[in-house]
């Protein structure tokens, strides 16, 4: 059967934890796997499909690919069929029979679904508007080399709690048994049906979800603190006054040094990037020797190359 990474809970605890320990054993021998290179090993090009902006995501993928023994095939968006003139079936199509991976940036979760759905080769979400599940390997690749264990630490998310990040956050987080709190404004905290899914899944892991609208509640000795932008990819608003307002409703879940004093005092600080100084995240933070996103941008390489070892090895 075929495997898809297309949300963060497609790993089960055990599976995630499989794709994390090959991330870290990559880290240190970049070059020992020829996933698409060598005997026997098939197809070599990897399609890298772009309907977003990325810097992090393209680069990361194009080069483990090629660590990996691969071609990246990169698509903009705009440069291929799919989208304005052929179905994402008929793409899925014509792809899983060339290409040996699927990587997908785009808007819809069920346009990733649709992917999965009729290709027989790994379909892999590198951000949607529901979740950014790459994202999440990296990060809690992250917190294992600065943390040493995932299973029964609290990570704290603050800010826009209904974006693909917190999703993400929230799932990836209680799949590895973390204690996961999720702070925002009214109106802009995660789905029930996310939730609800996250508890679920922390039922079987040991980890808990905790959602609210007070940030020092969910800052309370935290072990890692998150923060994403306020404004995602396709949500952004022209309109000066508009944006101020949303500002403001945000303001109070800055990651700033206030905000750092309610964690642990060894508490480790994440954001996917790219960061708005002066935001949702202090320069003197993100900057800072509790900063660890550097680390965790460079972990994006390290975490998909596993990835996608182990979707080739099971599919
Ligand atoms: N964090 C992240 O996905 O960055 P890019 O948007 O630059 O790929
Ligand atoms: N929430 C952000 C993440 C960027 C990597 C966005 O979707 O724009």
């Amino acid at each position: 059967m075929t495997r898809h990474f297309l949300v963060d809970t497609d790993l089960s605890p055990a599976e995630q934890a499989e794709v994390l320990d090959l991330a870290l054993e990559l880290k240190n021998s970049p070059y020992s796997r020829g996933t698409y290179s060598g005997e026997g090993a098939g197809r070599k090009t990897v399609a890298v499909i772009f309907d977003k902006t990325s810097t992090r995501t393209r680069v990361s993928f194009a080069t483990g690919i090629a660590d990996l023994g691969g071609v990246p095939l990169i698509m903009g968006a705009g440069e291929s069929q799919l989208g304005h003139k052929e179905s994402v079936t008929d793409t899925a199509m014509v792809l899983e029979r060339m290409v040996a991976t699927i990587v997908w940036r785009t808007y819809a979760q069920a346009d990733l679904e649709e992917m999965a759905a009729s290709s027989t080769v790994p379909v892999i979400n590198a951000l949607s508007d529901d979740y950014h599940p790459c994202q999440l390997l990296a990060d809690l690749m992250t917190i294992r080399e600065h943390k040493g264990e995932l299973k029964g630490l609290t990570m704290t998310y603050l800010g826009d709690a209904a974006n693909n990040m917190a999703n993400s956050y929230l799932l990836a987080g209680v799949t590895a048994g973390m204690h996961v709190r999720i702070a925002g404004p009214e109106g802009y905290l995660p789905e029930p049906r996310i939730v609800d899914a996250a508890k679920e899944r922390a039922a079987g892991t040991g980890g808990s979800v905790l959602i609210t609208t007070d940030p020092a509640e969910a800052l309370q000795g935290a072990d890692v603190v998150a923060t994403d932008t306020w404004v995602s990819m396709g949500q952004e608003i022209e309109d000066q006054e508009v944006k101020s307002a949303r500002f403001a409703l945000f303001r109070s879940y800055a990651v700033d040094s206030a905000a750092m004093a309610r964690a642990a005092p060894d508490a480790v600080v994440l954001h996917c990037l790219p960061a708005y100084r002066g935001y949702e995240i202090a320069a003197d933070v993100i900057d800072g020797p509790q900063s660890a996103v550097w680390d965790e941008a460079e972990n994006r390489l390290h975490a998909q190359k596993a990835l996608m070892v182990w979707l080739m090895e099971r599919s």
